[in-house]
Formats: structure tokens, sequence, C-alpha cells
């Protein structure tokens, strides 16, 4: 629950920071330098964007137990989340596939930190652990792949579960890599 709301306001922060953004119609910022992958750039532009799209839309066409509902469900609901589902996709495959990873472009938009954490903390475990990085990354593209498989496929109860499901992935490497100091001593 604590994690739910931490994306929410992690959310509400980047609308904020999007509309304020002088150069957003430029470049995207987490591919600008082919091999390295920018992670903050890489969460705020491409992965939280249709993950969240894929939440809002569960909101609207959810039955009574929160479950994806196929009678809500019209031609147009399901290209939309498989459009999501393809962004979702492409997006974690590029984070699985970068051979860098670097917290923040020094010369992008976001070399302000998340609020309460620190990017050179987060750059130096990415140092430490990039292979632990890596595999949770891939995890996630593959989770990604299913539920786009699930999408295409138009199974509502298997894209309610792969959806459900996805939030502990992120969580996953939130824990370790993002505000790990939020859990010490717990
Ligand atoms: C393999 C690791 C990893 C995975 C998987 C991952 N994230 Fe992240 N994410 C991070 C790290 C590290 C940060 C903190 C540093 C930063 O903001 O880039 C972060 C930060 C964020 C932020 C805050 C961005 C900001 O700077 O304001 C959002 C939002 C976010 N992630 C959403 C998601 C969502 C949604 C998913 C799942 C679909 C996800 N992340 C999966 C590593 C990951």
């Amino acid at each position: 629950m604590r994690h739910t709301m931490l994306i929410a306001s992690a959310g509400a922060a980047l609308l904020a920071a999007c509309a304020a953004a002088p150069d957003a119609s430029d470049q995207p910022q987490a591919s600008a330098a082919g091999d390295t992958y920018y992670l903050r750039a890489g969460m705020i532009e491409e992965i939280n964007p249709p993950m969240e799209a894929i939440w809002n839309m569960q909101v609207e066409v959810m039955d009574d137990f929160g479950n994806f509902d196929p009678a809500l469900m019209t031609p147009q609901t399901w290209a939309d989340l498989q459009g999501h589902a393809q962004g979702l996709a492409a997006a974690t495959q590029r984070m699985a596939t970068a051979g860098t990873y670097v917290a923040a472009n020094p010369d992008g938009p976001y070399t302000d930190a998340p609020v309460g954490t620190d990017l050179a903390a987060i750059q130096q475990r990415l140092d430490r652990d990039k292979a632990a990085y890596r595999a949770l990354s891939q995890n996630t593209a593959r989770h990604a792949e299913q539920l786009l498989a699930a999408a295409r496929a138009q199974d509502a109860a298997q894209v309610t579960q792969l959806v459900n499901d996805m939030q502990p992935q992120c969580k996953a490497c939130h824990d370790v890599f993002w505000y790990p100091e939020e859990y010490q001593g717990q």
C-alpha cells in the first residue's frame, strides 16, 4: 500500500515536471546515448507512462472485483491496451538490453533526484550490482511481453493477472535500487 502511494506521488511529481519541462518535445533522453541507458529519463518518459495508462484503464473497465471486465472492453479499448502494452514491452526491453546504466544524464533535464533519494547513491548501487539490475530488467521485460501477448489474444483474465503482477516487478527493483534506505532496520 505504501508503495502504491509512492508510485502515485511520483506520478504526480512527474506530471508537474513534464508540464514544466521547456524541452519536452526534444529527443527522448533515455536512449540518447546509444548503449547507455539513462534510467531516470527511462522511468519518466518511457516506462511509467504506458504503465500508468494501463492502471488507469483498469479502473475504467473493471468489474466489482477489480478484474478487467470483457463486457466493458470494446475494440477501441482493446486496441488502446495493446498499444500501451507494446509501449511498455519496448521500453522495458530497451532497459534490459542496455550496456551501461546511468542514473541520470548530467546534460539532460532530469538531474534532480526524486524526492528523498540521492542519484549518487543510486549510481553506486547500479555500478556495484549491474548484473542484478539487468536481471530485474529482463524479468520485467519478459512480463511485459506476456502482457502484450495476452492483450493481443484479448484474454481479459490473463490481462488482469499480468497487470496485477506487474507492480511487484516494479517494486522488486525499486526496493533494491531506488530507496533501500527506507527499509533499513525493518
Ligand atoms: C530494473 C529496475 C527497475 C524496474 C524494473 C523499474 N524501475 Fe522504476 N525506477 C528504478 C530506479 C533505480 C528508480 C530511481 C531513480 C530514478 O528516478 O531514475 C526508479 C524510479 C521510478 C520512478 C520515479 C521517476 C522520477 O525520477 O521521478 C517511477 C515513476 C518509476 N520508477 C516507475 C516504474 C514503473 C511503473 C515500473 C514497472 C512497470 C518500474 N519503474 C520498474 C528502477 C526500476
